[in-house]
């Protein structure tokens, strides 16, 4: 499948509400993610935390208040900076961050890495804005272990979508020619929705970027399917994503 080049217009105003009424989990459902981010930043940052591509701000609200640290957001969708819960954002994106040199104590970006058209700019302009020793912390679904998501099991045709995104190879290699080494990778579980049902009820196709690549067809196929799925009895909906931390 053929993945042309994602920018954001990608993530107008229709796309940005559709991400923040879509994919916002509850914090109750991230206390894994809070456990793992907060073992990969250690003692707590001196300086403040960068959310490189923070979307609607739903991660730099969790951190400020999981953490008790400041949170500078970036973002280069002004429809996504409109949205967001966090104030403050900045216009931006991975090739141009407006910050000083040596500014940040951690860069994370979220659900981003797929996004960024030149990965080794990207990883030289966070060199550049990153103190000495500090982490850079990627939140991704990487081609080769995404397959178990919820997504994959109902659209399967996700699955070849995410084939094409960066792999955990390829971020590494980007980084390490700024400078950058190797710290962990592992697969993070939260809970997405309390049910099948919440999660058919609150999927929408302009929130998850492999959907878009969906025909109509394939799309009402796999929604009917879920919808199947979802007169059953089912527990939480628990995905995974990987935490990539490189320092
Ligand atoms: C899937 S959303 C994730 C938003 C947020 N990080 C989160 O996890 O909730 C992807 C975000 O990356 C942003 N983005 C796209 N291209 C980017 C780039 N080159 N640099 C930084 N952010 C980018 C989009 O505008 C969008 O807000």
């Amino acid at each position: 499948m053929e993945m042309p080049a994602v920018d954001v217009r990608t993530y107008g105003t229709p796309a940005a509400a559709a991400f923040q009424a879509s994919r916002h989990v509850t914090e109750e459902g991230l206390t894994d993610w809070r456990d793992a981010v907060g073992r990969a930043l250690g003692t707590p940052p001196t300086g403040p935390i960068l959310d490189l591509g923070s979307g609607t701000g739903l991660w730099a609200t969790l951190f400020t208040r999981w953490f008790g640290v400041d949170v500078l957001a970036v973002e280069p969708s002004a429809a996504m900076r409109e949205l967001s819960m966090h104030p403050g954002v900045m216009a931006g994106d991975a090739a141009r961050i407006p910050l000083e040199d040596e500014s940040v104590s951690a860069v994370w970006l979220s659900t981003v890495i797929h996004h960024v058209p030149d990965l080794e700019a990207a990883a030289l302009e966070i060199r550049r804005v990153l103190k000495p020793g500090a982490p850079v912390l990627v939140r991704a679904a990487f081609p080769g272990r995404c397959g178990d998501l919820t997504l994959c099991e109902f659209f399967p045709q996700t699955l070849a979508v995410m084939d094409g995104y960066p792999s955990v190879e390829t971020v590494r290699a980007a980084f390490r020619s700024a400078g950058f080494g190797f710290e962990s990778l592992a697969a993070v579980p939260e809970v997405f929705a309390q049910s099948l049902s919440e999660y058919a009820d609150r999927l929408d196709r302009y929130a998850f970027t492999p959907l878009r690549f969906l025909t109509d067809e394939e799309y009402e196929a796999g929604l009917a399917r879920l919808r199947q799925a979802a007169r059953l009895e089912s527990g939480p909906v628990i995905d995974k994503l990987d935490l990539l931390v490189l320092r």
